[in-house]
């Protein structure tokens, strides 16, 4: 399972590139309009920075204005994938895309349903949100494992999983034993995924002990 940044903050993305396990990065509206910042320009430093596939969403909720806001996204950089969301004009829009050869994350997706449908249209990738839907009450891993089904049960499907609205290590885990192909994540959630006490105390213990012994 690859690992990408869901993420627009730039100090960030350079400090965990150093980790030589990020392979792309993923942002929303929400991000973008945190950033306080132009979406081109922000497309446009985190792809300057990142060799791999950089999610950039498209606002509009019209087929035609989807294609337009595309064409201008997918011009930013090379690795500028267009995110569409999960509905019938974004299904639509993944569509002409797709013929297009302009790679698509199709996301907000919220049922195996969709993601068959996304798979179908030719998406690159399909955002199923495991996150809003624990927050629900329902069950985030079960969703991934009818996504990875649905697609096993289908070779046409080449679409990767890439399992997003991840809110903590448990969700990485259960995004890994579901077959999810990518699970992006916030540097938060990312650097705790290394974080373990007793690793900490362990090797406190063995300086404490090596230096005991100098
Ligand atoms: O960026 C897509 C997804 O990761 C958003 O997650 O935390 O807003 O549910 P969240």
């Amino acid at each position: 399972m690859k690992f990408f940044l869901d993420t627009v903050d730039i100090d960030a993305i350079t400090a965990l590139l150093e980790t030589g396990l990020i392979e792309g990065v993923t942002t929303n509206p929400t991000l973008i309009a945190q950033s306080r910042r132009p979406q081109h320009e922000v497309v446009r430093d985190i792809c300057a920075l990142v060799s791999g596939p950089v999610s950039a969403e498209v606002i509009a909720t019209e087929c035609e204005e989807m294609l337009k806001e595309a064409h201008d996204l997918a011009h930013i950089a090379s690795n500028v994938v267009i995110k569409l969301p999960m509905t019938f004009e974004g299904l639509k829009a993944c569509h002409r895309l797709h013929q297009e050869g302009i790679p698509v994350n199709a996301t907000l997706c919220f049922s195996p349903l969709q993601a068959l449908l996304a798979g179908r249209a030719g998406a690159m990738y399909v955002s199923p949100f495991m996150g809003r839907i624990d927050d629900c009450g329902q069950d985030g891993q079960a969703f991934l494992e009818s996504i990875r089904d649905v697609y096993d049960n289908d070779p046409t499907i080449e679409t990767q999983i890439l399992a997003a609205s991840v809110r903590n290590p448990k969700h990485v885990l259960e995004a890994a034993y579901a077959g999810a192909d990518i699970v992006t994540l916030s540097p938060t959630v990312f650097r705790a995924l290394c974080t373990h006490p007793l690793t900490d105390k362990g090797l406190e213990q063995f300086l404490k002990d090596w230096h005991s012994a100098q």
